[in-house]
């Protein structure tokens, strides 16, 4: 019988190549060419499979593109890249890649925390310009982060995570916000207290998003919100570009409505907003809130998992919808 045919759309680990070819004939990459959604389409045709990497669109005009297509394993936990009520409709199945990145990306967050509260990227970048000339009572003074109070919008599992961090690590009194509260366990594991929107905004020392992004969480967080969060607060955004209003953000640090924010995702990346990298008090960078080498190496291998699970045994590991078994469609 012939191996199914799978498309992995960018470049990724040999490894993964090579685990992939035991089981697909395999149609990589490697090159690490950007494809346009009709090239895209293009690579798809006959495939039954493809490793996605969290920025491929996969909606209508592509599943009716690509009819031989019956999975799209995610190597991301967010997929808001997948239109998956159309996916659902088509028969194809769609994975993500949860848990293995879970302790890295609350890691992330708080070293992005960290550097924008302590202000370590404004201080290195004027000591790189050869301005620092003598020690001063108020050099790059920032906020406390020990003891403050963490806000955290979006209580999933790296919700959570960085939670027990706070809390546990830092001494800080955690409040949340999320679409349903916590089971009262999970709430006193994480020491944290749910709280409204508003009160998090309002309370919030440091505030993180990590909540996914969707057209309810489109700019949940634009000029009125940062209106209400304390001057001396900072704001990090792990979660997803479009959560957070960039123009608006860009002009609240500028007049400083809020006192920095560490921002790891963009509307509309790799392009970041001009306001953004004019102004000094934000710590930007390139979306590596998961990029260790093991974490990687772990999310691609889910996604590899996936496909075998999938298309070889008809079971996935981490399924987003339920479609029909393979060896059934
Ligand atoms: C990264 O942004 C992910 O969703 O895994």
């Amino acid at each position: 019988m012939d191996k199914p045919r799978v498309l992995v759309t960018r470049a990724i680990f040999p490894q993964v190549i090579a685990n992939l070819a035991q089981h697909f004939e395999v149609t990589s990459n490697q090159a690490d060419e950007l494809w346009s959604p009709p090239q895209l389409i293009e690579q798809l045709q006959g495939k039954q499979g493809v490793f996605t990497t969290g920025s491929e669109r996969i909606d209508a005009a592509l599943l009716a593109a690509c009819p031989e297509l019956r999975i799209c394993a995610n190597m991301a936990v967010g997929y808001n890249n997948f239109d998956l009520e159309a996916m659902t409709a088509a028969g194809v199945l769609g994975t993500n890649a949860p848990d293995v990145l879970t302790e890295t990306t609350a890691d992330f967050a708080f070293a992005l925390l960290l550097a924008t509260a302590r202000r370590i990227s404004e201080s290195e970048h004027f000591l790189r310009a050869g301005q620092w000339s003598r020690w001063s009572y108020d050099l790059f003074a920032g906020a406390e982060v020990h003891g403050s109070t963490l806000g955290i919008l979006g209580m999933g599992r790296i919700g959570q995570a960085i939670a027990r961090r706070g809390a546990h690590g830092f001494g800080m009194k955690v409040i949340y916000h999320n679409r349903s509260p916590l089971d009262e366990a999970t709430q006193q594991r994480c020491a944290a207290r749910y709280v409204s929107l508003q009160g998090l905004l309002r309370e919030a020392d440091h505030l993180v998003l990590v909540l996914p992004y969707s057209g309810a969480s489109h700019h949940i967080i634009g000029a009125a919100e940062l209106a209400q969060m304390k001057p001396t607060a900072t704001l990090v955004n792990i979660a997803r570009g479009g959560i957070v209003d960039d123009a608006a953000l860009a002009a609240a640090l500028q007049n400083r409505i809020i006192a920095a924010a560490g921002l790891d995702v963009f509307e509309g990346e790799p392009k970041v907003h001009p306001d953004l990298l004019r102004v000094p008090n934000v710590v930007l960078t390139p979306h590596i809130g998961s990029a260790t080498l093991a974490t990687r190496q772990a999310m691609a291998q889910l996604a590899v998992d996936n496909l075998v699970g999938f298309l070889v045994h008809g079971k996935p590991v981490t399924p987003l919808n339920e479609v029909r078994a393979v060896p059934d469609k």
